[in-house]
């Protein structure tokens, strides 16, 4: 899965965080193809990453949002908490079951689709909510 223009939300600083969180997502699938112990130290790191990463991106995004009066900005913070919820429950499966290629296949590919759809879907609502650069009045 790559970012795409589509993915605009007007804010370079997010739209460099999603690129990187959609990095993160597809080495996780990358590593999979590694040796057992690299690819459970490679997963471990990812995961440990992510779980940081969304936290602050999440921050960051919805602070942008009240800034500029986004009408997305109460739907986007009910679908951050319900994605770290439910990445929360992923990581302590991870550590529970260890890397179980059942987890990848569906937990984590859920989890992938629901943030692309979650970038297009809300998060680019931000872009319209952003005044156009003001030019020098009277001048
Ligand atoms: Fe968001
Ligand atoms: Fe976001």
């Amino acid at each position: 899965m790559n970012w795409h223009p589509g993915m605009t939300t007007g804010v370079p600083e997010l739209d460099h965080h999603h690129r990187q969180i959609i990095d993160q997502f597809n080495d996780f699938y990358a590593c999979m193809s590694l040796g057992e112990s690299q690819r459970r130290a490679e997963a471990g790191r990812i995961l440990d990453f992510l779980q940081f990463y969304a936290q602050w991106h999440f921050q960051r995004e919805e602070a942008c949002m009240d800034k500029y009066q986004c009408p997305a900005a109460a739907e986007n913070r009910r679908a951050h908490a319900e994605f770290l919820s439910r990445f929360g429950a992923l990581y302590e499966e991870w550590q529970t079951r260890g890397m179980d290629p059942a987890l990848v296949n569906d937990t984590f590919t859920v989890l992938m689709e629901w943030i692309m759809n979650h970038i297009q879907g809300v998060d680019t609502r931000l872009n319209q909510s952003i005044p156009p650069p003001r030019t020098a009045a009277g001048s």
